[in-house]
């Protein structure tokens, strides 16, 4: 499962599971199925960067969704976001809602939210049991607000601070001595919060939607990588380009001539949104479309292949990489030991598959790979973007 945000061909499923709960009477006060029609202006009046609309996507199909939205008009509430959440019936009870509340939860200080609310009645105790599991309190309890097929139904106002209140005590405010480690970590976040601000968050927001299965966010760490990085770029698993495209904009603006080499075996693959029959003619269409061909030198082929290998080796000639984009299988070892040899000290790494889709999963091998290159002292993790990515820096043992 994966969490991403919801765009407006999601709307039909997301209806879809809104209407399934209408006649239950537990989960909502509407009493007639709403349309999609109907429910465009509300859809539209979310925005990533401060009331995000969320999908929980399984193989290609909406399962859940979550949802921001204003609490209460005045300017003193802004702080305060309400959250609403659904699940598929076919998927209830498999830790969907969980793992978007936690979402929520975690990433409620960056959108700017200092506490979050739920609006549940009282007589949905799954619900109000899973939102006091993830730490929500009753703050307000109406009785007999609403009339549901002639019964009074109270209603409960669920909510927790964010972050919680206990973690921003004076004593945590004292500002602690960080490492360098830390403060590295803190300025990519803090160049990932400025970028939301810059034109090329809504260049790279388009190039998600259409062409990548990536995180809003990880790619403008990619472009941002591609734009600061003093070596070149090697992608590993380009897809139709999502990523590629990122990093060539990255190179762009970096006004430096720095090499773009991308590989790809192709494929077809079954997906809602980036289905495609011939993942090498989308790629390559996709590039050519963002008038970025030239820069990018598309290697056919898979990565561990001597002649793909051999090809990356005479594209760098004598120069190093400096930025890793790997995404491609869950043999993150194989392929960082294919290409180690070419690493800049310092060469930026952003690996993704780090998280398996469910957080109760046992560690996925990409994380047993990558965790145990850390043991060794091979990689140095700066921190966890979007729905699974690992990013860090290389470091060279010899
Ligand atoms: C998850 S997709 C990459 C998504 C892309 N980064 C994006 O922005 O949407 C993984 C891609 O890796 C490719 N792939 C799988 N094994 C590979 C290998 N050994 N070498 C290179 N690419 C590989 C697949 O064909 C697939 O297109």
């Amino acid at each position: 499962m994966i969490i991403r945000d919801a765009v407006e061909a999601d709307l039909p499923a997301i209806i879809e599971i809104y209407n399934a709960t209408v006649p239950t009477r537990m989960v909502t006060a509407e009493l007639e199925p709403t349309t999609v029609e109907s429910r465009l202006p509300w859809f539209r009046e979310h925005s990533p960067e401060r009331y995000p609309f969320w999908v929980a996507e399984s193989e290609g199909r909406v399962i859940g969704w979550l949802d921001f939205k204003k609490f209460l008009p005045r300017c003193a509430y802004r702080g305060t976001a309400e959250i609403s959440v659904y699940v598929d019936e076919n998927f209830r009870r498999r830790g969907v809602a969980r793992r978007l509340l936690e979402e929520a939860i975690a990433r409620a200080p960056s959108l700017g939210i200092t506490a979050l609310v739920g609006l549940i009645f009282g007589h949905n105790e799954p619900s109000l049991t899973l939102f006091r599991r993830m730490g929500f309190e009753r703050w307000a309890f109406l009785p007999g607000v609403a009339q549901l097929d002639g019964v009074e139904r109270d209603l409960v106002l669920m909510g927790q601070h964010c972050p919680a209140r206990s973690a921003a005590s004076p004593k945590s405010l004292v500002q602690p001595q960080i490492n360098k480690g830390t403060s590295d970590s803190l300025s990519l976040m803090h160049a990932l919060m400025q970028y939301r601000h810059e034109p090329i968050h809504s260049e790279l927001l388009k190039i998600r939607d259409k062409y990548s299965m990536l995180h809003l966010d990880v790619l403008i760490l990619i472009y941002h990588f591609a734009k600061i990085c003093p070596g070149h770029i090697l992608e590993i698993g380009a897809f139709v380009g999502g990523a590629t495209i990122a990093a060539a904009f990255g190179v762009r603006d970096s006004g430096q001539n720095k090499k773009l080499i991308a590989i790809e075996p192709g494929g077809s693959v079954k997906h809602k949104r980036l289905g495609t029959r011939n993942i090498l003619r989308d790629l390559e269409r996709n590039l050519a479309r963002q008038r970025i061909s030239e820069m990018v030198t598309l290697i056919k082929g898979h990565s561990f292949d001597a002649a793909t290998i051999r090809t990356v080796l005479e594209t760098l000639g004598p120069d190093k990489i400096g930025l890793l984009i790997l995404d491609a299988d869950a043999a993150k070892r194989r392929d960082i030991e294919c290409y180690g040899d070419t690493f800049a000290a310092d060469c930026w790494m952003v690996i993704d598959d780090y998280y398996g889709a469910d957080s109760n999963e046992k560690i996925t091998p990409s994380r047993a790979d990558v965790d145990a290159l850390v043991d060794a002292g091979g990689l140095e993790p700066l921190g966890f973007y979007g729905w699974s990515t690992w990013v860090g820096r290389w470091r060279d043992l010899r």
